[in-house]
């Protein structure tokens, strides 16, 4: 069988066909489920938002009406399926409903029901997250598989993007329980507002990382090096403040997270040295590449990380858990890899880490035919396909 699955919750269009397959149990308990992609394309609208430096809904849902007949255009012939052949072709049509921008999902949502009546085709509706759960298997080729393996479970995923902060129970596939989840901000938000206030382009995650691994290298090479490439101006160096930042809600009892007070310290730090040191002594700290940033990005990225992964380790142990999935685009930053792997370690804990590959931490649309896949066969899921609406506050 076949899904064609669509993804339009934030500020990706993207359309998939997936060709799905059960073979019967090779070895354990399960069967095994292959997948082969048969067409996978993502129009991304970055370079459209980076001006407002965020997602501009309106723009989103401009952009998602116009993109989304040429990226189903795209995959067909990718995928060397006609338009008219649809209706034989493909079982299920799956959609990202929810959580997400209410305007960008409508626009997939709208896009799925007219293919739905056109071809008579049902619509799947997917959880995003749910989708980024699945955003670990897809491989580098064009062909993965999936074990009904009851040895993977319970798995525990820490979902991190630009609009949720979760740590989710799963109990069997579609079992879901939420531990715990930020009470303000999501931690890829955090990395983009905290960017912003640095002059650092949309989206902030990945520019904080590059700035965070300069200052880690200067500090891997020892105190000498590290001092002397910042004593530009050797009276700011010495009285520059040292850059710590709290690390909030590490020690709480529960699995919430709260990223706001950190992105504040931020500010009040920057507004600190702003007021101390002209724009021309800053940028001299550390040369061309403005030291100041780096210090700030490194301690930043540090802190954000270490609460996840601290509260990550605790519910490992707490729920006896056989398997960790980290997804979101926040899980594409090499140290949350980095941190996770070592805490692993110190905590003697032999638990299996998966991350998304290269190209699927971001928002897709394989991930959520993956997931779709499993809606299909649950059947419970396929009500009524002109029936479907968005919820921007989906839960799991
Ligand atoms: O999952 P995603 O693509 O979209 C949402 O569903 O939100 O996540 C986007 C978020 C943005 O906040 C972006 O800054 C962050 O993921 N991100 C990163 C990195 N790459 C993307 N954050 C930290 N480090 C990265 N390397
Ligand atoms: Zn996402």
């Amino acid at each position: 069988m076949k899904i064609l699955a669509i993804e339009t919750s934030c500020d990706e269009t993207a359309i998939a066909i997936v060709e799905i397959k059960n073979l019967p149990a090779q070895t354990g308990d399960g069967k095994l489920v292959k997948f082969k992609i048969l067409g996978n394309e993502i129009s991304s609208q970055i370079d459209i938002h980076k001006e407002y430096g965020g997602v501009y809904p309106a723009l989103a849902k401009r952009e998602h009406i116009k993109n989304l007949p040429l990226v189903l255009e795209k995959v067909l012939r990718e995928a060397k399926i006609k338009e008219d052949k649809l209706k034989t072709e493909i079982a299920g049509i799956a959609v990202t409903t929810g959580p997400g921008l209410e305007p960008a999902l409508w626009t997939g949502i709208v896009f799925a029901k007219e293919l739905s009546a056109k071809y008579k085709i049902p619509v799947i509706p997917v959880n995003h997250m749910e989708g980024h759960i699945f955003s670990i298997f897809p491989k580098k080729g064009k062909t993965f598989s999936i074990k009904n393996d009851k040895e993977l479970f319970p798995i525990l995923t820490l979902l991190v993007s630009g609009g949720h902060t979760e740590l989710v129970l799963v109990k069997n596939w579609l079992k879901y329980k939420k531990i715990g989840q930020t009470r303000d901000d999501a931690v890829g938000e955090a990395f983009d507002k905290v960017a912003r206030m640095m002059g650092l382009p949309y989206p902030g995650g990945p520019e904080i990382g590059k700035l965070a691994e300069v200052e880690r290298q200067i500090i891997a090479k020892g105190p000498s090096f590290g001092i002397s490439s910042r004593t530009v101006l050797k009276e700011v160096s010495d009285s520059l403040p040292s850059i710590i930042l709290p690390r909030p809600m590490m020690y709480s009892k529960d699995y919430d997270f709260s990223f706001s007070g950190l992105k504040t310290a931020v500010l009040y730090l920057i507004r600190d040295l702003r007021a101390k040191y002209s724009e021309e002594e800053l940028s001299a700290l550390g040369g061309p590449a403005s030291g100041w940033k780096q210090m700030i990005a490194r301690e930043f990225e540090d802190a954000a990380f270490e609460v996840l992964s601290y509260k990550t380790m605790k519910a490992l142990k707490e729920y006896k858990i056989k398997t960790l999935i980290v997804g979101g685009g926040v899980s594409a930053a090499p140290q949350l890899k980095k941190v996770i792997e070592n805490d692993l370690k110190k905590n003697k804990l032999k638990v299996k880490a998966y991350f998304p590959g290269r190209g699927n931490t971001g928002d897709n649309a394989l991930m959520i035919a993956v997931a779709g896949y499993y809606q299909y066969k649950n059947k419970k899921s396929l009500k009524n396909s002109q029936l479907i609406k968005a919820d921007g506050n989906l839960s799991l």
